[in-house]
């Protein structure tokens, strides 16, 4: 089999190096990569967004499987447009990545079809939009509409707060077009975990649970980040809780996008509040997460490329796929800055040594320079490890995060200590 992964990420890192474990796969693409996908894919520098180039490589190099690893493609018509030349693609089309380029899309489907959420209105009109939080009082989150980078979320202790992200987003257009609506939502708490599950679009699959680590700082301080580490399997998620799951979010969702004529095909990303009241959606993504894959994956037993090829075939149910047991942990080394401004160019050291610890080196962030790998992104690697249990699994990326040295380098040192503190 001949494979192309579009992105250039961490999460592609991790899937390049899943799909390249299988015996099917001939030749992986990826496009555009980086550094760490260079070692074990062959990377070629097209546009991500054109469609037409990405089209035409695929047709030239005889690609059976096309799998999108970022949100941008999707949103873009990506998969429309290999679908419309009669190639297969691992991803959901345009109409169904809505469910995470629109805030609003997403809510009103949750709320039509009594998939449990936060309570919410949607504003065009600013004045509108501040007299509600008047009458709701704080805490309260406000939210852009549209794909705002992970940062058009603002959780508003005090009215003021609010009054303030709504002016942000709806009058100086912080995140641009993403702000002509606002999601106003009422404030839930409890602890948050990731569910991705593959779907052809009628079955639908869990993966194990993951939890993220939004903030920059350790103890969950700070601004928040793309993600700064991840563990899985993640014990909130209960047994219970992930049939619950199972019955309450993931099947009506597909069911739903399937009534309302943009059927979902891909990685479903669910992202939960388990709170005293239950669980509830936050979110949900039309692709991977982001540290989240980098865990999950390493704990896949199954072929990928069997579980994606279903997916786009719509076979899913014929599949069955297994998980190892044990645990795995990712801990992100980011760049001085990040996430604001952050230091680029820095040489980075000790990969070698890191690898030889059996840990894995998911490249993010990185360019060759020189010769040399150094930081390129704010999100710079992914240090993952997989061991028999999460204590051990935590020991060991660490101990192989203790190779790695560049300037400026930052990280988490309590990446799953909500999980271990239980
Ligand atoms: P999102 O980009 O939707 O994942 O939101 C970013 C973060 O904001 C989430 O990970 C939560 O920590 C927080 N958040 C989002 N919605 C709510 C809510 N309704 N109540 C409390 N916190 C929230
Ligand atoms: N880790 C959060 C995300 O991928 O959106």
């Amino acid at each position: 089999m001949r494979i192309l992964v579009i992105g250039g990420g961490g999460r592609e890192h991790a899937l390049v190096w899943k799909l390249a474990s299988s015996p099917r796969v001939e030749q992986i693409y990826c496009a555009p990569g980086n550094p760490g996908i260079g070692k074990i894919a062959e990377c070629v520098q097209i546009n991500i967004n054109d469609n037409a180039e990405l089209v035409k490589f695929a047709i030239d190099h005889k690609i059976n499987l096309t799998v999108v690893g970022p949100e941008a493609p999707l949103a873009n018509g990506v998969v429309d447009e290999f679908v419309a030349n009669g190639l297969k693609i691992f991803g959901p089309s345009k109409a169904a990545a809505q469910i995470e380029g629109s805030k609003a899309f997403a809510k009103d489907l949750m709320k039509k079809y009594q998939i449990p959420t936060a309570g919410f209105e949607v504003f065009t009109d600013p004045a509108l939009a501040r007299q509600y939080v008047e009458q709701h009082g704080a805490p309260i989150v406000v939210k852009a509409d549209g794909l705002a980078a992970g940062k058009g979320v603002i959780v508003a202790m005090t009215l003021d707060e609010a009054f303030e992200a709504i002016d942000d987003i709806m009058c100086d257009k912080a995140f641009g077009a993403a702000g002509s609506q606002v999601v106003i939502e009422d404030y839930i708490s409890g602890e948050e975990a990731s569910l991705l599950a593959f779907t052809d679009g009628k079955t639908i699959i869990p993966m194990l649970a993951a939890q993220d680590h939004k903030r920059i700082y350790d103890g969950d301080q700070g601004p928040n980040t793309g993600g700064m580490g991840a563990y899985a399997p993640a014990p909130v998620v209960t047994d219970l809780i992930r049939q619950q799951v199972i019955t309450e979010v993931l099947q009506p969702t597909i069911a739903a996008m399937e009534k309302e004529g943009c059927p979902y095909q891909g990685c479903l990303y669910a992202g939960l509040m388990i709170t005293d009241a239950g669980l509830k959606v936050i979110e949900f993504n039309a692709r991977f997460g982001d540290p989240e894959t980098q865990v999950v994956l390493p704990l896949l037993d199954s072929d990928l490329t069997v579980i994606m090829e279903a997916c786009a075939d719509g076979t899913l149910a014929d599949v069955h796929i297994k998980w190892k047991s044990g645990a795995a942990v990712c801990v992100v080394l980011a760049a001085e800055g990040y996430p604001a401004a952050y230091r680029k160019e820095d040489i980075i050291d000790g990969l070698e040594q890191a690898e030889q610890e059996e840990a894995l080196v998911f490249h993010a962030g990185t360019k060759l320079s020189d010769g040399h790998v150094v930081t390129g992104g704010g999100r710079v690697l992914g240090v993952t490890a997989v061991a028999s249990d999460l204590l051990n699994a935590v020991n060991k990326t660490y101990d192989a995060v203790g190779k790695i040295s560049f300037n400026g380098m930052q990280y988490r040192r309590d990446i799953a200590y909500r999980a271990l503190n239980k």
